[in-house]
């Protein structure tokens, strides 16, 4: 994660820039980005209960510009299923 953060800051990638975290499991990351100074993110993973405590991070937090929703990422399936 530091790794990620560390690279996007060295790519001097503006802080405007939209993130989408596709499988942001507990949305940790998202968390990390926001702390950094990133402000156009948003999360989705395929697990209910993943978005459910990713929004009690995002409250605990108080990072409520963060955006989380449930949804299934088809490409990363069709990408191993052709492989
Ligand atoms: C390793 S975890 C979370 C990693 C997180 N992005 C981070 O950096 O801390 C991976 C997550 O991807 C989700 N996931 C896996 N395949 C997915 C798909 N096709 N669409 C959406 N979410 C998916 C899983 O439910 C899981 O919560």
């Amino acid at each position: 994660m530091v790794r990620i953060i560390r690279w996007l800051e060295k790519q001097q990638i503006p802080l405007d820039s939209s993130v989408l975290d596709i499988g942001t499991g507990n949305g940790v990351l998202l968390i990390e980005l926001a702390k950094s100074g990133y402000t156009d993110l948003t999360g989705i993973d395929y697990s209910p209960s993943a978005i459910q405590l990713s929004e009690k991070v995002r409250e605990k937090e108080g990072m409520s510009n963060i955006k989380f929703k449930v949804s299934f990422e088809r490409k990363f399936i069709e990408e191993i299923e052709s492989s």
